[in-house]
């Protein structure tokens, strides 16, 4: 009998003991390819040795320095490398454990620095599943159902469609979504935030078209309303550049990362400027282990990683051949609808849902690669190996795709 919770849903039944770049051996000595890489979050891969020494070594000296307590010497160190790598603009920092605290935080932040008491948020986005973050999230009814009610203050204003034949028009439609919303249910003065995922991740690998973004922050730029990119997923290096906002020359005023931050140790943290942290009042946020030690020092050995050139050149040149191997697959499997994505951020968009899963069933079970779904209606398969991903193992991943493809026809 378990005693373990039920409320997990299990992409595998693996036990795994060990695990190293991108594989994880299981109890029974058996090996898999890991393409869900903890949900995009082993950046570097598992285990990676500098990772791990800095976790390791830190523990030494101490495993928790509480923050309201003491400032121990990972803090500043961390924040200054954060400001050297965040977009332009943003130079303070603040930390916590998990992505949900963090667009929690953003929105918190927002309202208190414009006195505004409603937040935008776009359909298909995820941004937690704390009760406000289930609030801002719209992928899937069923991390909402049941656990209503939910914070009021929140509104859905329309994101592009990537299957819509006239992208164009697609976008004007979502901008003028985005128009009417102001109009009619949150008018600017009471509207502290938008936030955006520039690359929809649990909502299906939906890299944000140009204009729309573009459109976004114009608006918001316009009416004094915070811009706040949640890259806890797009961020660093999985989309090809350290942060997705990058593909846009866009300035958001708030960030927010986790995941791959810390290579896979709970670790996140908020980015704005310092003007706007001012107007944060000291006390009225906060969290017991947030800034902790270990989670700083694998923060740092992470960025240490991706600061080689090599790093992102090797995301940008693996994404390339593995959406060039799956658009050629596209072309004998016309269940493949869509091919899209930045970086190692690589959706698979299907006509049917069924075949997603029975695809990643066949791969897991013939090929030993363990894949993920997304989307609103279960119809895409993502993409997100650990961003060390070489080329045999990419080409490894793709003749197990292949080979499902075919057997489930
Ligand atoms: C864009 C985005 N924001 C927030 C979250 C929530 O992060 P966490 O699960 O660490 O709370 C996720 C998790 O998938 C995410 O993809």
């Amino acid at each position: 009998m378990s005693h373990l919770s039920n409320v997990w849903f299990s992409v595998t039944p693996l036990q795994v003991a060990s695990g190293h770049g991108c594989w994880v051996t299981t109890t029974d000595g058996e090996e898999y390819l890991d393409f869900a890489a903890g949900i995009a979050v082993n950046s570097t891969g598992h285990a990676h040795p500098a990772v791990a020494k800095a976790i390791a070594d830190q523990a030494q000296r101490f495993i928790h320095a509480q923050v309201n307590v003491f400032k121990h010497d990972l803090l500043e160190p961390l924040a200054a490398k954060l400001a050297e790598i965040t977009p332009a603009g943003i130079d303070t920092f603040f930390y916590a454990n998990s992505g949900a605290e963090i667009t929690e935080a953003a929105v918190k932040l927002a309202k208190q620095a414009t006195k505004r008491p409603h937040v935008i948020v776009f359909s298909g986005s995820f941004h937690g599943r704390t009760h406000l973050a289930m609030a801002m999230t719209t992928s899937k009814t069923g991390y909402r159902a049941g656990h209503a009610p939910l914070p009021a203050g929140v509104f859905v204003a329309p994101y592009p469609d990537p299957m819509a034949a006239d992208q164009d028009a697609e976008v004007a439609a979502a901008l003028h979504g985005f128009d009417h919303l102001l109009k009619a249910m949150t008018a600017p003065e009471e509207t502290a935030a938008v936030i955006l995922e520039p690359v929809l991740g649990e909502g299906g690998y939906v890299p944000a078209p140009p204009a729309f973004i573009q459109g976004i922050v114009e608006r918001c730029r316009q009416h004094g309303i915070l811009f706040i990119a949640d890259e806890v997923q797009s961020g660093f290096g999985r989309t090809g550049k350290m942060f997705a906002v990058e593909h846009y020359g866009i300035e958001p005023d708030i960030i927010c990362m986790a995941k791959g931050i810390a290579s896979g140790f709970p670790f996140a943290a908020l980015g704005t400027r310092r003007e706007l942290d001012d107007a944060w009042p000291t006390g009225s946020h906060g969290g017991t282990y947030g800034g902790n030690s270990m989670g700083c020092a694998a923060a740092l050995a992470t960025i240490e990683i991706m600061s080689d050139p090599a790093f992102l050149a090797n995301v940008n040149a693996r994404g390339e051949q593995l959406r060039a191997g799956i658009s050629e697959l596209q072309r004998e499997h016309d269940v493949i609808a869509q091919v899209r994505g930045l970086g190692l951020m690589v959706g698979t968009e299907f006509t049917d849902a069924a075949r997603v899963a029975a695809v990643t069933k066949h791969c897991f079970e013939e090929g030993r690669l363990i894949l993920m779904n997304a989307g609103t209606y279960g119809r895409t398969l993502r993409w997100m190996p650990p961003l060390v991903v070489d080329e045999h193992e990419i080409d490894l991943a793709l003749a197990a795709f292949g080979a499902a493809l075919k057997a489930t026809a």
